[in-house]
């Protein structure tokens, strides 16, 4: 599955086990992205997503953040590795890593995020336990384009599920789940469309 003439690429960035890189290879199969999955890259060599991309005859790649000093280092090496891919599109998917202008400014609103809660509440790790354990009845998922501000950047898409009283932190984060898997999709879609403006911090889509 790689970038066909003048499909734009998308690379995943992953850390840990890659359902949402999952979904996002399933709805490449399906056409589904308005772009093609030109590369997979883990900071974590031992990740298990790694195997999906490769059961998906999609390159992979480990850039391994322990390998660098400092934080600027590793970022440049990131780039270096999607630049080489030409890529378009920048899609993390748990990856578990905070990136900061040396890697931002390379793909400037080009970098999208899938968070497991109603952005702005809940930001940082273990959305769906915070959700829960903060008692809300309405919780979610967000796909964000990706700002210096931790999970901070214009909202792309959101979905909407409820907390039931009998939930425990992990039935709702899977409730979450099966949201992200089906917004990021539509938000990659969205964005590789090219059809939307930034307003203020509000990501317009165009008719
Ligand atoms: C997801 O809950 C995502 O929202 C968060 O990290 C988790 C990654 O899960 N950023 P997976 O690796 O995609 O299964």
């Amino acid at each position: 599955m790689t970038p066909s003439g003048s499909d734009p690429g998308i690379a995943v960035l992953i850390s840990g086990r890659g359902s949402n890189l999952q979904a996002l290879i399933d709805a490449d199969r399906l056409r589904q992205l308005g772009g093609s999955i030109a590369l997979v890259v883990s900071n974590r060599p031992d990740a298990p997503g790694l195997t999906k991309a490769q059961d998906a005859g999609i390159p992979i790649r480990v850039v391994n953040h322990t390998d660098y000093a400092e934080r600027a280092a590793f970022e440049r090496a990131l780039v270096d590795v999607l630049r080489a891919a030409d890529v378009s599109l920048v899609c993390l998917a748990g990856f578990m890593r905070l990136l900061g202008p040396t890697f931002l400014d390379a793909f400037p609103n080009a970098v999208l995020n899938i968070h497991p809660s109603l952005l702005p509440a809940f930001p940082g790790t273990n959305g769906a336990q915070q959700a829960w354990t903060y008692g809300v009845k309405v919780a979610g998922a967000t796909v964000h384009l990706v700002t210096a501000e931790l999970d901070g950047g214009p909202i792309v898409r959101q979905a909407a599920v409820p907390v039931h009283d009998d939930d425990t932190p992990e039935t709702l984060a899977a409730r979450i789940l099966i949201e992200e898997h089906r917004i990021y999709a539509d938000a990659v879609r969205d964005v590789l469309s090219g059809a939307w403006t930034i307003d203020g911090r509000r990501f317009v889509r165009r008719r």
